[in-house]
């Protein structure tokens, strides 16, 4: 755990690598153990839908990761695909189908949808006890109102982990670079409820790398490849990349993220990597929210798992 005290001085080392891998690997052993336990003692399996529309490759790719890992976590996976040019309707009464479905405790509908579907219309159908993605209003003004709320995944992982590495968050300088719905809104709302002290910058912010420099936890999820660079970054600094981006280095396609990993770690005090830092994350905290929304359904406490 580093001290809050220790954020002001350079550091002598490079920084500690915050493994998301490891982490999240962790998190999927406590939650399937106690999704293990409901079965047991409560005779219940907690249930995932995932629903694609249209054939993106990535977002297939996430969705294939999502029902492999919900499975392994001995979870019920239920996937749902809709070509590209169904209709709003039709998605519509998909929703409303795995509402009312008592073995599907959580609902995702992987985004971006096709522009021709309102993606609010749809996050706003699903029942907000089943949104293990945190996306419906009505979880988002639960979040920002300091109630019991389905919180964002991704998030969700970065708070998880930026506790792991300095305990306490309160009082702490944190700013989050980028101002989506999935990750910089409720991102800074999850730091406020840590007390910290929260700027949300953007693309658009005046002079962001004098704002950046005052953060003792910078949240990077701006979607630019390598934008965020050393002399952005107060020495000694927590740093958490969102970003995951894909760049061409040296003739090769690679991922990276909003930072510039290999700068920036020699200032920095701890910052995740990418791939490998909060990735691993979205997909262990959705299954942790699926067990938390069964365990809500079913009046049950909620798992020891939650932060
Ligand atoms: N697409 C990219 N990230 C996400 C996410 O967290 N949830 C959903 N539903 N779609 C996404």
């Amino acid at each position: 755990m580093t001290p809050a005290t220790a954020q002001t001085a350079r550091p002598a080392a490079p920084a500690a690598i915050i493994d998301g891998t490891a982490f999240a690997t962790s998190l999927r052993q406590r939650v399937a153990f106690e999704v293990a336990r409901i079965k047991n003692q409560q005779g219940l399996t907690p249930g995932l839908a995932v629903v694609l529309v249209g054939d993106d490759p990535a977002s297939a790719v996430y969705v294939r990761n999502k029902g492999t890992q919900t499975r392994a976590a001995g979870m019920a996976s239920f996937e749902h695909r809709l070509p590209s040019n169904a209709d709003a309707e039709t998605l519509l009464a998909l929703v409303r189908q795995l509402n009312d479905d008592p073995s599907v405790h959580g609902i995702l509908v992987q985004l971006p949808l096709p522009g021709h579907i309102d993606s609010d219309l749809v996050i706003n159908a699903i029942d907000p006890a089943k949104d293990v993605d945190g996306f419906h209003i009505l979880n988002v003004g639960l979040l920002g109102t300091g109630q019991k709320a389905m919180v964002p995944c991704t998030p969700l992982g970065c708070i998880m982990l930026l506790k792991d590495q300095l305990g306490s968050l309160a009082g702490l300088n944190a700013v989050v670079v980028g101002r989506s719905n999935i990750v910089g809104k409720p991102m800074a709302q999850l730091l406020l409820r840590e007390s910290c002290t929260v700027t949300i910058a953007h693309s658009r912010s005046r002079d962001l790398p004098a704002i950046c420099r005052n953060a003792d936890i910078l949240i990077a999820a701006v979607g630019r490849p390598e934008m965020i660079g050393a002399d952005w970054i107060k020495p000694g600094a927590v740093v958490i990349d969102v970003g995951i981006n894909r760049a061409e280095r040296d003739g090769r396609s690679r991922l990276v993220g909003d930072v510039d990993f290999a700068a920036v770690s020699q200032v920095a005090g701890a910052i995740t990597p990418v791939p490998g830092g909060v990735g691993p994350m979205t997909i262990a905290c959705l299954l942790a929210n699926t067990l938390t929304a069964c365990c809500r359904i079913h009046g049950l406490p909620d798992p020891a798992i939650a932060v």
